[in-house]
């Protein structure tokens, strides 16, 4: 077995069961709940926080999650403070820091970096953001704000508003609610911010209701939960581009006039101009408290995986490839050139195991 089969790493949320996810939940409420409990319960313990990219609330919640379980943290918030700055690459930069620390956890602005780091480290990992392409506990934080406010995730109408063609965020919860049943979604954008086809393609199949609409308006009235999001401008081609979509969705108290009285409105921050700040003091605004719950989810996952209760996921499921190079240019097996080439599948398209894309050979 290889060393990296030894932890249990959370890089991409699918690689675990629903009921992994809902045993999570139920922890972090009863975290929560009696947090007392819990205060001593990393006693001694490390971890390591390795942000190459900014954060706020990742970053700081990840840290008051270990210091609030009683353990110590380490790390770096800007990597031009590190090593990093002199030409590190990644491999031996988390290769050391897994050597000091119980547990890490990486924000990175590569595409599977996180998954290259998992590779070769000597602790457990935490995907806290990989470029693009996912933000696992992210969906976490959501998945157990919708809990802790609906009492339920089954039969909730979600209206998902502004940039679906870029949110990370947004593509993982939509394909999570596919795990609850009764899941009905909304899908306010331009027809240029639209959901990406694959993961309609996928509502479809599944024979899940949607519907895409361009007016906020229209949707408001129906939906029990409404996600907010930023347009991302650092995800534009040009800055033309961005500024034809700038303001395209703004949420102000007069469109909240018809919405309904249990709505929650979430939003996984940070925001630009998409809430007006008039609307925090509606009480069906629930980002902050949603930025809180991020808190109590990160201490059941660092609680969990600590413990190291359950069966590690598998971290590479397929196999090497030396002479495909992955199709992604922004995947980090073009940034970081010793790392093996893994891919899954094994006919003319063949599945990129750091990033998910699919390159055909
Ligand atoms: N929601 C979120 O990931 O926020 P930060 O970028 O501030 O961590």
């Amino acid at each position: 077995m290889p060393d990296y089969e030894k932890y249990i790493n959370l890089i991409d949320l699918n690689d675990y069961p629903v009921s992994w996810w809902n045993e999570l939940l139920s922890l972090a409420h009863e975290i929560k709940q009696s947090p007392e409990d819990y205060a001593k319960s990393c006693d001694g313990r490390i971890m390591g926080t390795l942000f190459y990219e900014p954060s706020t609330r990742t970053q700081m919640s990840f840290q008051t999650a270990m210091l609030r379980l009683g353990g110590t943290i380490i790390g770096f918030d800007n990597p031009a403070t590190s090593s990093v700055a002199k030409g590190e690459n990644l491999k031996d930069t988390t290769k050391i820091v897994s050597g000091y620390a119980d547990i890490m956890v990486m924000r990175h602005p590569v595409e599977g970096s996180v998954k290259a780091a998992a590779l070769t480290a000597d602790c457990p990992i935490i995907n806290a953001g990989d470029g693009g392409h996912l933000h696992p506990t992210q969906t976490l934080t959501d998945l157990f704000t919708l809990k802790e406010e609906k009492g339920t995730l089954e039969n909730l109408t979600i209206g998902f508003c502004g940039d679906l063609k870029n949110g990370r965020t947004v593509h993982s919860l939509i394909k999570a609610m596919t795990c609850y049943k009764g899941s009905r979604f909304i899908l306010v954008s331009t027809p240029e911010l639209a959901l990406p086809t694959y993961i309609k393609d996928m509502l479809s199949a599944g024979g899940f209701y949607y519907k895409e609409v361009t007016s906020l308006d229209e949707a408001i009235v129906d939906i029990d939960v409404l996600y907010m999001t930023r347009i991302q401008q650092e995800r534009f081609a040009s800055e033309r581009e961005y500024l034809e979509q700038k303001g395209a969705y703004i949420l102000d108290k007069n469109k909240l006039k018809r919405a309904k009285s249990d709505l929650i409105i979430l939003h996984p921050l940070p925001r630009v101009d998409e809430i007006a700040i008039e609307v925090d003091e509606d009480p069906r605004a629930m980002y902050f408290e949603q930025a809180r719950y991020g808190m109590y989810i990160r201490m059941a996952l660092i609680y969990k995986i600590l413990r190291n209760s359950g069966k590690p996921a598998p971290l590479i499921k397929g196999r090497v490839h030396k002479d495909v190079e992955c199709s992604n240019p922004r995947c980090i097996t073009h940034k970081e050139r010793y790392l093996p080439h893994y891919f899954e599948g094994s006919s003319d398209i063949l599945t990129c195991e750091y990033c998910d894309n699919r390159t055909l050979v």
